[in-house]
Order: structure tokens, then C-alpha cells, then sequence
């Protein structure tokens, strides 16, 4: 793409709705339908080695991390292998005991993150093997990683990230299916996911054409004086993603946590003004998430909900497409890129430079 704003107001905007392509292009080339296997050439691993990966830790910053987070779930739930993220600010000055089986993966857009960039030379200094889900092509990290995966979002140029955070969830995905395939996912459930991932530019379109509905929903709940994020597992990165978003681009104050530690503590907080978004991906969780929101309704809180069908204790619902559970996260924080960006629209925000922010923070 190119740097002008084609015809849109901001460059968030055009970015956001530039995500059925980009997703496009993360997938472009990268997968083999006949053996349902998935070709990173960068990676510079083969499948021996991979086979010898015993543990995954995913590092990176904001929305880096979040992204992250899904992809330690996508690679734990596809391809049996234990993985967590964490934030690369943390891991760094916490000297973490480097494990030599265990594959660490640097994530960032610019590829230039000062914290995340610190955590990758810190294990290399400790002889780690470390990749790199990175969107700026020959940036730092990219260069200091030993091999990774490029998300090709192409250049997102408002500070606030969205379609990098997408393409690399999905790069993720794509990752996850690889490390899979060569370790126990059956040809037939990576061929559902792969026809999964083919879906998915389509159903994006699908929900960024409702739009207007939730431009409607964002001037209703921009008068909120904090919202709150919840959701379990595979909706909790989606959370803090959404929450991120928000607070970020509108400055309304936002709360993301599992939905099941309401109870233990959050749930104070509830009340008509602090309105919740919920995730309610139709998986093995969905009755618990929907008994949530009854705990909220009975608070007299106000519930949007983000589900695969209207939610009746929710006074809101967005209905998103169905696609393989696994990679609902992908799909359920658009509607939300799209809520921050009209909540911080009616606010009349500063939405490509919101205040304090940079796009990149390359000091320490
Ligand atoms: C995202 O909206 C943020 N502005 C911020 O959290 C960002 O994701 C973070 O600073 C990491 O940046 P990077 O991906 O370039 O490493």
C-alpha cells in the first residue's frame, strides 16, 4: 500500500480496512493444500530441529505482546507444544533462566523496539535460539533474530497498531500449523485449518462492512467513564487487545481481565457507567462466558458482547462470522479496532497521534 490515505480520513482507518488484503498476503505462497503443510523459508530451522523444540516463550511489547499471547495459544492448542508470552520489557530485566530446548520468538511491527530488541541480544549473549515474527523487513530485529517469519502487513503508519496486530496473529497461525504438522496435528485438522485461514480475508470484509452499526454503538458508548474487557482463554488476548485499543486512541480508561476473575475483585467496579465488552467465542467455554454475563446484568452493568450470535443477556451484541475455533481470536478484535476508532472519532481525538505515543519506542 501506498503512504497517502486513499481517500480515508486517517491512516488507522485505512488501515483497518485494509486487513482483507494484508491477511491475504501473510497467507500468499506459504501453504502446500496437497499435504496441509506450511513453508516459512526463513525460519531456518529444519524439521529435525523443530522437532526438538520442547518449549515456546513469545516476547514483545503492547500490542506486540498481545499478538503474542494469541500465538502461544494457537501454538500450545495446534501443535502440543507448551508456550507462553511475555512481555519482552519484563523478561529482560528479570535475568530468566535461558532453557536450551526452548524456541524464543521476538515479535514487533517496527522490529526496532528498544525493550524487545534488549531481550533478543540478552539471549543470544546466553546461546538461545531466537526467531523473529517481525513486519519491517531488515530492521534490528529481524537482523539479530536467527531466522523468523515476516507478517507483511505492509507499512502501518498510525501509532496505534491494527493491521500488524492481525497478520501477525495470523503469521502465528501459520507457525503453529508448521510446528504441528511435523509433530502430530492429522492431515485432516490441518487441512480444516488451512481452509480455515482461507476464509478468513473474506470474513473480514464481512465485518468491516457493519461499520456503520458500530459507529452507532461507539457514540452511544463513548459517554462511558471507564469500560471494561473480559473474556476467557481464547477471547482474553482479545480483551486486552480491544482494551489497549481504546484507552490508546479515545482515552477513555479501560480494564482487561479474564472474565473469570471478575469475581475476584473487578467485579467492584461494576455499575451502569462502567460498561463491559465481552468476547464469547462459540467454544467449550461459552456457557461459562455467557453465566458471566449474568453476574454483570445482575451488577446493573451495561454488556456489548462479541459473540457468533445475538446474546440475550447482552444489551449489544456484534455478531462475527464463524470460522475454525482455534483462530477465532483473529477475527473477533475487528469489530473492536473499529469501536476504538469511532469512540475516539466522537471524542474528537487526535486518532493517527494520540498523545504521549510513539510509534515505535526505541529508547529505554
Ligand atoms: C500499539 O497500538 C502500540 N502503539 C504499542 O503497544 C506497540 O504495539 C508497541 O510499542 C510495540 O511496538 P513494536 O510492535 O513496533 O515492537
Amino acid at each position: 500500500e501506498s503512504y497517502d490515505m486513499g481517500g480515508h480520513d486517517t491512516y488507522m482507518h485505512k488501515e483497518i480496512s485494509e486487513q482483507a488484503d494484508s491477511v491475504d498476503r501473510v497467507l500468499r505462497g506459504r501453504i502446500d493444500d496437497r499435504f496441509a503443510t506450511v513453508h516459512l523459508g526463513g525460519l531456518n530451522m529444519d524439521a529435525r530441529e523443530a522437532r526438538g523444540v520442547r518449549r515456546v516463550k513469545i516476547l514483545g511489547c503492547g500490542s506486540a505482546y498481545h499478538a503474542g499471547m494469541i500465538g502461544a495459544q494457537l501454538i500450545e492448542e495446534v501443535a502440543r507444544i507448551p508456550a507462553d508470552a511475555e512481555p519482552a520489557s519484563e523478561f529482560r530485566y528479570r535475568n530468566a533462566v535461558v532453557d536450551p530446548d526452548c524456541l524464543y520468538i521476538a515479535v514487533s511491527q517496527s522490529g526496532e523496539t528498544y525493550d524487545t530488541l534488549a531481550a533478543v541480544q540478552e539471549l543470544k549473549r546466553k546461546g538461545a535460539r531466537v526467531l523473529g515474527v517481525v513486519n519491517v523487513v531488515g530492521s534490528a530485529i529481524a537482523r539479530e533474530t536467527d531466522g523468523g517469519v515476516y507478517v507483511h502487513a505492509g507499512p502501518e503508519v498510525c501509532v496505534v497498531s491494527t493491521k500488524c496486530f492481525t497478520n501477525t496473529a495470523v503469521a502465528f497461525a501459520l507457525l503453529a500449523l508448521h510446528l504441528g504438522r511435523i509433530r502430530d496435528l492429522s492431515v485432516a485438522d490441518g487441512k480444516r485449518l488451512i481452509a480455515g485461514l482461507r476464509r478468513l480475508p473474506e470474513q473480514i470484509a464481512e465485518i468491516l462492512d457493519g461499520e456503520e452499526a458500530i459507529r452507532r454503538l461507539a457514540a452511544e458508548y463513548a459517554q462511558a467513564r471507564s469500560m471494561m474487557f473480559v473474556g476467557r482463554v481464547r477471547g482474553y488476548p482479545v480483551a486486552r487487545e480491544a482494551s489497549l485499543k481504546l484507552k490508546e486512541v479515545s482515552y477513555i480508561h479501560a480494564e482487561a481481565y479474564p472474565a473469570s476473575e471478575l469475581k475476584h475483585g473487578p467485579l467492584a467496579l461494576i455499575e451502569p457507567a462502567v460498561p463491559t465488552v465481552a468476547i464469547l467465542p462459540d467454544d467449550e467455554l461459552l456457557e461459562k462466558n455467557r453465566a458471566t454475563l449474568e453476574e454483570i446484568k445482575a451488577r446493573h452493568g451495561r454488556i456489548l458482547a462479541v459473540a457468533h450470535a445475538e446474546q440475550e443477556k447482552a444489551d449489544h451484541t456484534i455478531v462475527v462470522p464463524r470460522n475454525e475455533v482455534e483462530l477465532d481470536p483473529i477475527l473477533m478484535g475487528l469489530p473492536l479496532q473499529l469501536l476504538a476508532y469511532h469512540t475516539a472519532l466522537c471524542l474528537d481525538r487526535d486518532i493517527d497521534k494520540p498523545r504521549n505515543l510513539a510509534k515505535s519506542v526505541t529508547v529505554e
